[in-house]
């Protein structure tokens, strides 16, 4: 009789703990997903190669969701960060010559919202170097939203502007 409820409680203990792998591992998943985005002509700026250099770091941020979901390393996921501000640094000087070039009536406020997050995700990138944090889904999801976010409001500002100057 014993022998039978201890096989039971086996049971439900190893059912119990699967299932909670299976949902733990299936939500990983969805936060996965949800972190990950997929430029649409929405988000055009109506010059190529700007348009050029956003998906590119929208697909570098998506590059970061799969290097969770396949657990890579702190080495890969460190050097993937170190690209993603190189090229976030790369694509915001380009903004700044255009805006120079043409006067961009909204360049100071424009270069202070790219200092800021340049500024945040360079002592994120040291802290996942140095081993102090490691890349999380919230990361991901706060580069996502404020890419997406300065794309669809503050880099549409000087959209019109460069299509006046005949740039596309
Ligand atoms: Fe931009
Ligand atoms: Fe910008």
């Amino acid at each position: 009789m014993w022998h039978c409820d201890a096989a039971m409680v086996w049971y439900l203990v190893i059912h119990w703990y699967v299932r909670e792998k299976i949902q733990a591992l299936f939500l990983k998943r969805m936060d996965l997903h949800m972190a990950m985005v997929q430029w649409n002509e929405e988000m055009s700026v109506g010059v190529a190669e700007l348009d050029g250099h956003h998906k590119k770091l929208l697909s570098m941020i998506n590059g970061l969701a799969v290097a969770i979901g396949h657990g890579k390393g702190k080495d890969h996921v460190s050097h993937s960060v170190s690209e993603l501000v190189d090229y976030t640094e790369y694509h915001f000087n380009l903004e700044h010559e255009y805006f120079h070039q043409f006067g961009f009536v909204e360049t100071e406020a424009h270069i202070k919202e790219h200092t800021a997050f340049v500024k945040k995700i360079k002592e994120t990138s040291e802290k996942i170097k140095s081993g102090k944090v490691l890349l999380s889904i919230n990361i991901l999801y706060f580069l996502k939203d404020w890419l997406v976010n300065h794309i669809m409001v503050v880099d549409k500002k000087y959209a019109q502007l460069l299509k006046n100057k005949g740039i596309s």
